[in-house]
């Protein structure tokens, strides 16, 4: 079609982001806008940028200076920040990067359209509000054109939790639920277009208490509710808090067949101390209690978590409690991070940790986490597991897809497999990945 429009979409962070950018370029499907992979030859581009970690907004101002040149030789270009960073610079963007003409918060994606047809010609279109109404309503339903077999699905935003470190809170606003009926016929509605997993996404997911019927749902309600979709092969949910993880969700991951054997779970850090001051509100012990019930109800689940090194005060003896934990878990993945300070949160008045120092922690909790990743893969060499085809791998014949376990797994398949949960016996672990061979039944 002759008028319509390219939108170049760069995701920065989360999973819940790039959710996020699906339904903005679905909304802005609405708009004449269909999506380009390239900035050159967009009408429009958008960065859906993250604010967790330092030098952030530093990385946006950087990457929209690439675009200069775009914008001098097409000045009807629009150019637009969502995501974290838009939250939290707001207004600031504009001024210092002039050829910005949109800036829109995480809580207001459905007034994108609105936005979009305001911006541009030197008009410029800005919203950080926290509004009432829940964006996801008011959301262009998602259009019915077929879908890869994995996909996203937000059923909770916000967090309340408020740790010292952490700028969630700040950037995408209180604890929200969506209602349960929304999240099941967008969930159907997925299946039907082909998707066969959906991994259920929130900030603290498993504080999860959308409205249903009878009063509030819980996570685990709500899963063994899409468990009952036919269709839907497999259910996976993230980020999960340690302090929200009830009976019920433990035993689901006993009892539904569905539910993945696979569950991250941070902890931060190791220490009692540390916990304290990230404001946790739990110990080293009870979160490894808490891995022992998970790991009664589900014995191979695979565990997974974050952690920070180099928070303030942290000491040597603070460390070694983190590499403690870590021995004591086996974690099968894991994401590691030096202590960032965030302006605006508690932890960045306080004393800072040597820069080396957070360096050399992450360095060996990294060499740490990566054996026992590789121990954990390697493992697996001779089992059988499921695998979801998703895609054709890089050699000929091959396709890629997930193990239950989320291992990424390469075997020798033709394409009429995607979409399909195959067997398949892994037969070698490579550095990020195993190999496998599909067995026939
Ligand atoms: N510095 C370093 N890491 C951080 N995270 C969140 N805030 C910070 C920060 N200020 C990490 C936490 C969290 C993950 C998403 O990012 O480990 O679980
Ligand atoms: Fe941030 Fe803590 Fe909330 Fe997670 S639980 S989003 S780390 S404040």
């Amino acid at each position: 079609m002759a008028d319509q429009k390219k939108l170049f979409i760069k995701t920065y962070g989360c999973q819940m982001n790039v959710y996020d950018s699906e339904r903005m370029a679905e909304a802005l499907g609405g708009a004449g806008y269909i999506a380009t992979d390239t900035p050159d030859d967009a009408d429009m581009i958008l960065l859906n940028t993250c604010h967790i970690r330092e030098k952030a907004a530093e990385k946006v101002y950087s990457e929209l200076g690439r675009f200069k040149g775009l914008k001098a030789a097409k000045p009807e270009l629009k150019i637009g920040v969502a995501g974290c960073v838009a939250q939290a610079e707001g207004a600031e963007i504009m001024r210092r990067q002039p050829m910005v003409d949109l800036v829109v918060g995480p809580q207001s994606y459905h007034r994108l359209p609105a936005m979009e047809a305001k911006a541009g010609n030197g008009q410029k279109a800005l919203d950080t509000d926290f509004p009432e109404e829940d964006k996801f309503a008011h959301l262009a339903a998602r259009p019915k054109a077929q879908r890869g077999p994995s996909a996203f699905l937000t059923v909770q935003e916000g967090c309340d939790k408020f740790c010292a470190f952490c700028v969630v809170p700040y950037t995408r606003g209180a604890e929200v639920s969506r209602p349960v009926d929304r999240v099941l016929d967008e969930a159907r509605d997925l299946v039907e277009r082909g998707v066969r997993e959906i991994t259920l996404l929130g900030q603290n997911v498993n504080a999860y208490h959308g409205a249903g019927a009878g009063g509030d749902w819980s996570l685990a309600r709500l899963i063994r509710e899409l468990a009952r979709i036919d269709g839907l092969a497999r259910i996976r949910f993230t980020t999960s808090h340690p302090n929200d993880m009830d009976d019920d969700l433990i035993a689901a991951h006993g009892d539904c067949d569905k539910l993945m054997p696979y569950l991250h779970l941070p902890v931060q850090s190791g220490s009692d101390r540390i916990l304290k001051r990230m404001n946790r509100s739990h110990t080293a012990e009870q979160y490894l209690r808490l891995i022992e019930r998970i790991r009664a109800a589900r014995p191979d689940i695979l565990l997974s978590g974050d952690f920070i090194v180099g928070f303030p005060e942290e000491t040597e003896a603070d460390f070694a409690a983190t590499l403690a934990l870590v021995e004591q878990v086996r974690y099968g993945q894991c994401y590691s991070f030096k202590y960032s300070t965030r302006p605006g949160t508690p932890a960045a008045e306080r004393a800072q940790v040597d820069e080396d120092v957070k360096a050399d922690r992450l360095q060996r909790l990294q060499a740490l986490l990566s054996r026992q990743q590789a121990e954990i893969q390697d493992a697996m060499v001779g089992r059988e597991v499921g695998v979801l085809f998703e895609k054709p791998g890089r050699e000929a014949g091959q396709l890629v897809g997930k193990s239950d376990h989320l291992h990424a797994v390469h075997a020798q398949a033709g394409a009429e497999r995607i979409g399909q949960v195959a067997r398949v016996r892994i037969t070698g672990s490579g550095a990020n990945s195993l190999a496998g061979q599909v067995v026939e039944v």
